[in-house]
């Protein structure tokens, strides 16, 4: 019997963080935020001084360093960078590592070994397609780049910044086009995912509607 892994796709701002987080909590399962394993490589790159841009670099740099999910957090060499590969210079940087290929092969490696040790709900852009395409559940969470972008501005809001509305929506669209058109590892739906659309419900109506569908699939009963 293969570990239960539940993969959740989707675009940026859909929310994939905290529903994936409450899921795995609910299912007894543990988080993997494969974000996080770009950002780490973009936060080493930064803190070495290395060109972003130098493909090779980046890739000795995934190469090298120990990274670890333990109990939904990230570990970079031992440290915990949970919260700092979430530094807004990491996030400018974090499509260097996320578009280098050679750098993607090490990171879906290193997402399936941790897939095969442990049942996860795992996050990202491409796990219910290149990395586990046999997972038994898998979601692709949307939600409108109007909708995204209001959460957004809200978010900004509450840390004290005041952001134009129409930026930020620009901002999502340009993200959006990067993720889907990138060669290696893009966004897009898995064809077996159920598509939960997140346009004006909360985190707990999302969390329980998804709950439901993956006891279904993992036979996993309360
Ligand atoms: O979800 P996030 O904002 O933490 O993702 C950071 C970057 O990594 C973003 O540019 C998308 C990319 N990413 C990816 O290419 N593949 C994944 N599985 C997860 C994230």
């Amino acid at each position: 019997m293969p570990i239960d892994v539940v993969t959740i796709d989707g675009p940026a701002g859909a929310g994939k963080s905290s529903v994936a987080r409450a899921l795995a909590q609910r299912l007894g399962l543990e988080f993997l935020n494969t974000g996080a394993t770009y950002r780490a490589v973009a936060l080493k790159a930064l803190r070495d001084k290395r060109d972003l841009e130098d493909e090779d670099a980046l890739v000795e740099i995934a190469r090298k360093m120990k990274l670890e999910s333990i109990e939904g957090r990230t570990y970079l060499d031992g440290e915990d960078v949970t919260d700092a590969v979430r530094d807004p210079i990491v996030s400018r940087s974090v499509r260097y590592p996320a578009n280098a290929p050679g750098v993607r092969a090490l990171m879906v490696q290193w997402q399936r070994a941790v897939g095969l040790v442990k049942p996860i709900v795992t996050e990202g852009r491409d796990q219910g397609t290149a990395v586990f395409p046999d997972a038994r559940c898998k979601f692709y969470l949307d939600a409108s780049p109007e909708e995204r972008a209001k959460r957004r501005v809200h978010e900004l809001q509450l840390r004290g910044e005041s952001p134009n509305f129409n930026d930020v929506l620009a901002q999502i669209n340009e993200r959006d086009k990067l993720d889907s058109e990138r060669a290696v590892g893009p966004l897009c739906q898995p064809a077996d995912a159920v598509r939960v659309n997140s346009d004006g419900k909360s985190i707990d109506d999302v969390v329980n509607e998804m709950e439901k569908i993956a006891r279904q699939k993992l036979a996993i009963f309360s």
